[in-house]
């Protein structure tokens, strides 16, 4: 939620009283128990001018891990509580749905698997999630090294046109970067689909990002006036974006009907025995439109499509951008991951085995989404009445709550949570590192490992929660292994060839948010060769 910043005494007064009256309003509305849940005051004064997501975190530092914000004529509940946590999203989560953030999607997404109804969401998720199997993570490899490749090949050219001219460095803002790289792997991924935005600019290109523009503008603006009937039709930014979702949709028919004129029936076994390190296209739509048994509407698989190409692409982008951040800001990290990587690899590509390798790498990945987890809340709302559990420290008291509540629960007030953390906000990839002790058990600090053993990363059950990056329960992404091998190898190559600086100071990057994190005016960087 984003506030357009006032300062006129006029304006503070109005605030004041819209403060008051929203509040007022909430404890009508809300009634029962959690109407004597803690409630964070001036809730829209202190909101201007930063991402909600900060005051949030100063609002649980002072009332607790859950909490009531009133905000305009709305409330929501905040939660920042492992056990409320892993209460909604796994114990009871077919009681809650995505609430607002549905509404916001369903226009851009359908029935994909993010803003679906309980019942499409049931039916998809069984058929998407057995396409992200092993062989399909395995030749995923392949893609990943080659978009990562021409991305690094690109920085290339610029250095030496650079040298050329006696310079020793380029300057790149690399959120930009990072978006088109992602962008282009989950095309392919996906949908076998070569954006190539890494070198080229199409209008189907300008078109998903004028799209996830407006997906961005509709999560941050107060009156979805897009819902007014005409709007659509009357307000020239709608009329781009119906204009800008007709290309998506164009491009993505014409690869269903191409998927489906080249069908090749089989089970889910005969498809994962397939050599899927020799075949063209590895594609999740290719996987999709082949199962045998699995007949699904073109609007479906379009609606699905959409979804993971959004739900894949900016959070990818973020978490790359905020590994560099951190990692420019601490070079005796940077230097440590590539020491690992010239071991590991030298001056080879990574294949397969030795991306497993690679775990210091993964682990700044890791802790890139501990301190800037994409998105940073989960939104839901309860389908029925509910009574929430009592938390950890500081959080005794269940609550009641009506049906209709919307939650935010704020998985960058976990992860920063000085309860659960050392040192919460500082950047250290350490903390997650394997430990052995006396009796020779791997573990991670703090966590437990035994509660998910061979787990490839520290993930929400070793932490019990405490640790989302991903999310958790039966709505947890199911791209995670993808993202996080993504990650790995596009940061690998890059640290391989790359020393890697700000620009400015760090304070020069300032973070906005929509769904994910992202900077305001990009991450600008100097590289140099190593
Ligand atoms: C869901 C994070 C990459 C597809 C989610 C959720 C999170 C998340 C936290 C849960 C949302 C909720 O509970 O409300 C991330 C991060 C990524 C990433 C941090 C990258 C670093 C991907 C990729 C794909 C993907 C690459 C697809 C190829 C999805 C889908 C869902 C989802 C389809 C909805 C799952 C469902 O509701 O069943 N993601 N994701 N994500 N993600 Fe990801």
């Amino acid at each position: 939620i984003r506030c357009q910043s006032t300062s006129t005494g006029e304006a503070k007064t109005k605030k004041n009283i819209l403060d008051n009256a929203s509040n007022l309003l909430t404890n009508l509305l809300s009634g029962g128990r959690i109407g004597s849940m803690p409630t964070a005051e001036g809730a829209v004064s202190d909101l201007f001018d930063r991402p909600l997501f900060f005051s949030l975190y100063d609002w649980f530092l002072e009332h607790g891990s859950v909490y009531k914000l009133a905000f305009g004529p709305k409330a929501f509940v905040v939660v920042s509580d492992p056990i409320v946590a892993r209460y909604i999203l796994r114990e009871n989560a077919f009681s809650y749905d995505k609430g607002v953030l549905a509404e916001i999607l369903e226009p851009i997404m359908g029935k994909g698997l993010i803003p679906a109804d309980l019942d499409t969401w049931k039916q998809r998720r069984r058929v998407i999630a057995p396409g992200f199997h092993a062989l399909y993570l395995e030749a995923m490899v392949k893609v990943f090294m080659d978009c990562s490749e021409r991305t690094t090949s690109k920085f290339v050219r610029l250095l030496e046109k650079e040298e050329s001219k006696g310079g020793k460095t380029i300057e790149l803002d690399l959120e930009a970067e990072f978006s088109s790289l992602a962008l282009d792997i989950i095309g392919l991924g996906v949908f076998n689909y070569d954006f190539g935005s890494v070198t080229k600019e199409s209008p189907v290109i300008k078109a998903v990002y004028g799209t996830l523009f407006e997906a961005e503008h509709r999560s941050t603006f107060y009156i979805p006036y897009w819902k007014i009937p005409l709007a659509r039709w009357l307000v020239p930014r709608q009329r781009k974006f119906q204009k800008d979702l007709k290309i998506i949709n164009d491009c993505l028919d014409a690869l269903i009907r191409n998927a489906k004129e080249t069908r090749q029936e089989a089970d889910v076994e005969q498809l994962q025995q397939r050599d899927y390190l020799k075949i063209k296209d590895a594609s999740l739509l290719r996987f999709l439109v082949d199962m045998r048994g699995a007949d699904v509407d073109d609007r479906q698989l379009r609606d699905d499509l959409m979804t993971m190409l959004i739900a894949g692409h900016e959070t990818t982008a973020a978490v790359l951008t905020w590994a560099v951040f951190l990692l420019a800001q601490h070079p005796s990290k940077m230097k440590k991951a590539q020491t690992e990587i010239d071991s590991v690899l030298g001056e080879e590509r990574i294949t397969f085995e030795s991306l497993k390798k690679l775990t210091y790498l993964r682990l700044i990945v890791v802790e890139a989404l501990r301190l800037y987890p994409q998105p940073p809340l989960l939104i839901r709302r309860s389908l029925k009445s509910d009574n929430l559990p009592g938390g950890y420290k500081g959080n005794n008291s269940e609550y009641a709550i009506p049906a209709g509540t919307d939650i935010f629960i704020s998985v960058y007030n976990l992860h920063r949570s000085p309860y659960f953390w050392d040192k919460p906000n500082e950047f250290e990839p350490e903390r997650f590192q394997v430990k052995r002790d006396s009796e020779g058990i791997e573990g991670w600090a703090g966590f437990d490992p035994s509660r998910s053993p061979g787990a490839l990363y520290p993930n929400e059950i070793i932490s019990d929660f405490a640790f989302l990056p991903f999310g958790g329960g039966p709505r947890k992404c199911v791209g995670d292994q993808f993202a996080l091998m993504e990650s790995t190898i596009a940061l690998a190559m890059l640290l391989q060839k790359f020393d890697v600086e700000l620009k400015g100071s760090p304070e020069d990057v300032e973070l906005v948010t929509g769904a994910t994190i992202h900077t305001k005016n990009g991450l600008w960087c100097r590289l140099r060769k190593r």
